[in-house]
């Protein structure tokens, strides 16, 4: 290949894993650079357990940065520097001034009645997944639409996050507020009719995670104060109160430098489950950043307290020098098997599942790529069942001739998206879908032995199936994304769109191959990427090409779609557009209001920084939506439920 597209992709492989940490290092001679080499690097290039590996660091908002060193936890290390110092070291790692950060624009609080929780509004169910079995299928009753409803959704309020170009949480609603968490580290609890804010909340950093809270019963008040839970990227968990953001306790979930949570915990029976992944393998990318020794693992937390009850790896041996790379840096395994998808909680069972993503060293082991079923009374690991083997990888593979590239360069082909219980009449099956572009159906009576596999995408490193399917009644709903990427070349042909199989026995009932409207549109892509959402009769979809789509379940035809990447005016006074849609956070519909969120720049997509959201009825005023007011809203007309106006305090 030529030296010249070797550069390119070269570039593009670390633009989009690592977006500045081995990039060169053009800010060499920042007088911050001066700082973090002499006070901080000692521990934050991989040597320090707990301490965050500086591409974390390079994530954060500059003044999260220059808080944690002048009123936060590095406060002791940074007690020698001067101001000038501490601001300087904050800038160069995030390239972004202090002033330019803290100068946020003011954000509408929520006034009157619209700044009131409603203690009688629960969560409709805990979780990510919608239900206990990661479905994703929200009842009638909850989602107050029907597909009928659906051609006449509008765009009833936006909000645009401050300092951001991705959006990855799933929001949920309670309280009569939309909960959300977003890439400055702020948590939001905005007012579910209006969009006006009602408290903030600052985490570490990035909030990826969508928040759970456990439920009571409607109408009633709950009987302990209600807690909000979430992760950050520094891996650190949190409980916070839903109704004043005040912080309850935080724990961090692993030791190991790059050490992340993606995926929202499951929630049940007041125990949180927090799966831990990384991102080792974009470190690795550095020829001599010993790789690795990182391992998945899933977390047991107290709901009430963060009090650990256990903690079982993805791999039970811990990693250790099995040999050097051909530039003498050591190679560490086993290692890798991150977990980032919401566990589902199979209670009759006693078991929890999981599915793990790549070895990042090699040998590869036999729990990568695989679905894992822990014991959910002590964590212990009952069985696994591995369905790509040989899958060492990690972002070296993508730079030309890259040491740290395990001699596999397998295919990175993790379950990103989370597993489904499926019950089925008779049958519980549970249901996997893979970056490969396979799905798979395991039977949970008979330790997770194969029922049916089904090639739908060709798949590839950022899907395949990447975040998320979706269960209605019998069938099965797939998101494809096959995007193409400039350092892998695939021989198939790229098949993004939604499908639909049956889920007992995987056979296809109708394919919507996506439409290409990218027209070459820079970081546009026609898949699916993001997690999916069905209520009865309809799918929604967020594609990459920036499009919201509703599908007909029973046939997969288009019955609806807006493109979010136009600019909206938000509640919070700044302009907004989304982006691609991607990572968790997929569609929720709620008493009439879907929420969706749009943007993900990061890993070769349009950026973008809104949340939407839709109903029928009065559509957004074009100019910022009074906060506090309680505009009316229009109800729906679903013949099965009629829904109440969101926010209101009639809880379902
Ligand atoms: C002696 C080792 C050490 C040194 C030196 C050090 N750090 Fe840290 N740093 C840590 C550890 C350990 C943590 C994690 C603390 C925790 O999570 O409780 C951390 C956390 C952080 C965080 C994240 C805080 C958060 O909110 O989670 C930032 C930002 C940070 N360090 C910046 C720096 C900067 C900038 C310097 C240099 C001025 C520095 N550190 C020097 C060990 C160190």
């Amino acid at each position: 290949m030529r030296r010249g597209a070797l550069l390119a992709i070269a570039a593009a492989a670390i633009a989009w894993f690592v977006p500045a940490a081995f990039a060169a290092e053009p800010a060499a001679a920042h007088p911050g650079a001066r700082v973090y080499a002499q006070h901080c690097a000692s521990c934050h290039e991989g040597g320090v357990p707990k301490s965050p590996h500086k591409m974390f660091l390079q994530l954060m908002a500059t003044d999260a940065i220059h808080d944690a060193l002048t009123v936060g936890v590095m406060q002791a290390q940074a007690a020698a520097l001067s101001a000038e110092q501490r601001q300087a070291v904050a800038e160069y790692l995030t390239g972004t001034p202090l002033a330019e950060a803290r100068n946020r624009p003011p954000l509408a609080r929520c006034t009157g009645a619209a700044a009131e929780f409603d203690l009688r509004d629960s969560p409709a169910k805990a979780g990510w997944g919608m239900d206990g079995d990661n479905s994703r299928f929200i009842p009638t009753d909850v989602a107050g639409l029907g597909a009928a409803d659906v051609p006449r959704l509008q765009l009833r309020w936006a909000f645009a996050f401050p300092q951001a170009q991705r959006v990855r949480s799933q929001p949920l609603v309670a309280l009569g507020a939309v909960y959300v968490g977003s890439q400055n580290g702020t948590v939001y609890a905005l007012d579910a009719a209006t969009g006006c804010v009602r408290w903030e909340f600052r985490a570490s950093a990035e909030v990826r995670t969508g928040l759970v809270m456990a439920t009571w019963p409607a109408g009633e008040a709950p009987g302990e104060r209600p807690l909000l839970h979430f992760g950050d990227l520094m891996a650190r968990v949190y409980a916070v109160d839903a109704r004043t953001g005040e912080l309850v306790w935080s724990v961090k979930a692993d030791d190991h430098p790059n050490a992340t949570v993606t995926a929202t915990p499951a929630l049940h029976d007041g125990r949180l489950y927090v799966a831990v992944s990384s991102l080792e393998v974009s470190t690795a990318a550095d020829p001599k950043y010993p790789c690795c020794s990182f391992r998945g693992s899933i977390l047991a937390l107290d709901a009430a307290t963060g009090a650990t009850a256990w903690k079982s790896y993805t791999i039970p041996e811990a990693p250790r020098e099995v040999g050097r790379t051909r530039v003498g840096t050591p190679i560490l395994a086993p290692s890798g098997a991150p977990i980032w998808n919401t566990p589902v909680v199979d209670a009759r069972r006693g078991l929890l599942y999981a599915g793990t993503g790549e070895n990042y060293s090699s040998p590869a082991g036999p729990t990568s790529d695989a679905l894992l079923a822990f014991r959910l009374a002590d964590g212990a690991l009952v069985w696994a069942r591995q369905k790509t083997a040989g899958d060492a990888w990690n972002v070296a593979c993508m730079l030309p001739d890259n040491p740290n590239c395990p001699v596999e360069d397998g295919p990175d082909y993790d379950f990103g998206a989370a597993t489904i219980h499926a019950r089925l009449g008779e049958r519980s099956l549970l249901l996997a879908g893979q970056k490969s572009g396979e799905v798979f159906a395991l039977d949970l009576d008979r330790g997770g032995e194969p029922v049916w596999r089904r090639k739908v995408g060709r798949g590839g490193i950022q899907g395949g199936v990447h975040f998320g399917m979706a269960l209605g009644g019998d069938r099965l709903f797939v998101p494809i994304s096959d995007k193409d990427m400039a350092a892998r070349v695939y021989e198939q042909p790229a098949r993004p769109g939604l499908y639909a199989l049956d889920a007992l026995t995987g056979r296809l009932l109708w394919e919507s191959p996506a439409n290409d409207v990218c027209g070459g549109r820079p970081f546009c892509s026609p898949g699916i990427g993001q997690a999916i959402t069905t209520i009865p009769g309809v799918v929604f979809a967020g594609h990459m090409d920036g499009r919201l789509r509703a599908y007909a379940a029973d046939t997969g035809r288009v019955l609806w779609e807006t493109d979010t990447t136009r600019e909206v005016s938000a509640v919070n006074g700044m302009r907004a557009r989304g982006g691609s849609f991607g990572g968790g956070a997929g569609p929720v519909v709620r008493r009439g209001l879907l929420l969706a969120s749009s943007g993900y720049g990061i890993y070769e997509h349009m950026a973008g920084n809104v949340l939407l959201a839709y109903s029928v009825g009065t559509p957004a005023a074009s100019t910022a939506a009074t906060a506090g007011a309680a505009t009316p809203v229009g109800t729906t007309s679903s013949a099965t439920a009629p829904a109440a106006a969101p926010g209101s305090s009639a809880a379902p």
